[in-house]
């Protein structure tokens, strides 16, 4: 079974990889997709290896496509959950990782709400140790950026000459700083992010990223356009926007959508707030493709777990 990224053992965010690493990836992701929907049996890759699903966010779709693509593999799963855990009595993240290690687990997918906590954790444990990012705080989700190269590659035939939009909270979005970082190491084309000031990113813009104020202009052309949901969990109270307010001025409807290229697609990470960021009328449109990004995560994590997953050596 080939092993697409040779030495890859921790993805923590896409500056582990190159651009050959990850179109890698993405090629061996694509050849995976009828095992990774259900279509073709499961393989043997993983067999008697134990990946552990470290979750102290809560998730539906990273979970369980990580879930899936570890049992797709021939992989046991260990959930954990951490409102029902240890945590609540004053375990620390490192002593879990420690307890669970201590009973034979092999790769570990580790969302957690903290900036630095999963790289924190990677470094504590060892480079041995294969580690997957699902989700760090406001910074990284890897393997999010992944899927939705693989879903714009499917949809558009081809990761350049594009013109890719970002809408929204892009501030608190490790979706739009992973993906904006992938997009510019594929050579995508041109990158835009739209956003009110408040949840504006200024340092995406020394990356070659042109920040728009306003939706209509930037959306002037695209071809690729990502909504985001308002990450409020990570707002002050007194600086959430209303909703409604934010769907006036940045609301991603089929009037605004007019203004892409005719061919556009929209995209989403979910889970979505509709008729906060994005309109029902544009979110169920054909030009949606946010189902698609959703099966292929279990394609792009059987992919990673694949990859990073130290193998037993054979008896
Ligand atoms: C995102 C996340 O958790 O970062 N969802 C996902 O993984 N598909 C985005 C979000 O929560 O808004």
């Amino acid at each position: 079974m080939a092993v697409t990224a040779p030495g890859l053992r921790q993805l923590l965010d896409i500056d582990d990889l190159d651009a050959g690493s990850a179109l890698a990836l993405l090629d061996r992701a694509e050849a995976l997709r009828e095992v990774a929907a259900g279509r073709a049996p499961a393989l043997a890759t993983l067999a008697g290896r134990t990946v552990v699903n470290l979750f102290f966010e809560n998730s539906t779709r990273t979970r369980i496509s990580f879930g899936l693509a570890a049992r797709r593999l021939g992989a046991e799963v260990v959930e954990f959950h951490a409102h029902t855990s240890s945590t609540s009595k004053g375990e620390t993240l490192l002593d879990t990782w420690r307890t669970i290690d201590a009973m034979g687990c092999d790769a570990w997918v580790v969302r957690h709400g903290g900036d630095e906590s999963v790289a924190q954790l990677a470094a504590a444990v060892g480079p041995e140790v294969a580690i997957v990012n699902a989700g760090s705080g406001t910074r990284a989700h890897p393997t999010q950026a992944l899927l939705d190269a693989l879903t714009i590659r499917q949809r558009k035939g081809r990761l350049h000459d594009l013109k890719v939009l970002v809408i929204g909270d892009v501030r608190h979005s490790r979706v739009a700083r992973s993906n904006l970082k992938l997009m510019a190491m594929l050579g995508m084309g041109e990158l835009r992010v739209a956003a009110p000031p408040a949840l504006q990113a200024p340092e995406l813009a020394t990356d070659g990223v042109a920040l728009f104020d306003r939706l209509e202009p930037a959306l002037a052309g695209c071809d690729v356009v990502m909504a985001l949901r308002l990450q409020t969990e990570r707002m002050a109270s007194a600086s959430i926007p209303d909703g409604a307010a934010f769907f006036r001025d940045w609301g991603l409807t089929p009037a605004r959508m007019a203004l892409a290229e005719p061919d556009a697609i929209v995209m989403h990470p979910g889970p979505m707030n509709r008729e906060v960021e994005i309109a029902s009328a544009v979110a169920d449109s054909p030009a949606a493709v946010i189902w698609d990004q959703v099966g292929n995560g279990v394609a792009m994590r059987m992919a990673v777990l694949e990859a990073i997953t130290p193998r037993r050596p054979q008896a």
